[in-house]
């Protein structure tokens, strides 16, 4: 698939199939993740996948209901990144911005597992709405590492309409 073609097909869907998704093309979507860019190759996003129905039942507990409704049947993917490593130099931060850089680093590469997702049949939403502590003890999560999004990963039983953009005018500053 073309790389346009697929950025314009991915959507956040809210209604899965009742369909197991194999754990090859978890794998393969997580794959994709790692071929992110990270600050100085650290490579510290890290991935706790709830597969099994008994994990998705411990993860998606930890969701409010809405979340636990629209990420029903789907896989849950929890998104983590090991702290103090991204943007950090012999233990300091390099600049303002600290760990934020290992957010960063963690959403380059959420974004790659989502599009390879699409790209194998498959749909994502990114839940940033979630209990994070309760998910560092339902997955136990080391303190090391931040709880990030929580991606549900499955089939569409919807065809969502694509969400409106800003004009590309509004968001872009051409420098005099
Ligand atoms: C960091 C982040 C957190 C989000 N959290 C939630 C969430 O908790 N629940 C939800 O239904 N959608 C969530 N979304 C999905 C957004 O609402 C969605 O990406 C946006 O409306 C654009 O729609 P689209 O993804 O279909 O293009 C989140 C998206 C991002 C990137």
């Amino acid at each position: 698939m073309e790389f346009m073609e697929l950025a314009n097909e991915r959507r956040s869907v809210r209604v899965y199939a009742d369909k197991p998704v194999p754990r090859a093309l978890i794998d393969e979507a997580i794959r994709a993740a790692q071929l992110a860019p990270s600050w100085k190759n650290s490579q510290t996003g890290r991935y706790y996948v709830a597969q099994s129905p008994e994990s998705q039942a411990k993860i998606r507990a930890c969701l409010p209901s809405y979340n636990q409704k629209s990420s029903a049947n789907a896989v849950l993917i929890v998104t983590a990144y090991e702290k103090g490593v991204s943007g950090f130099n012999g233990g300091e931060p390099t600049n303002e911005l600290g760990n934020q850089w290992g957010a960063y680093d963690l959403g380059l590469q959420n974004m790659l597992l989502t599009l390879r997702a699409r790209e194998l049949g498959l749909d994502t939403l990114i839940m940033g709405i979630r209990d994070a502590d309760a998910i560092r003890a339902a997955a136990a999560i080391p303190e090391t590492e931040a709880v990030f999004a929580v991606i549900a990963l499955g089939y569409r039983a919807q065809d969502p309409a694509p969400r409106p953009r800003k004009a590309t005018e509004e968001i872009v500053t051409y420098l005099e």
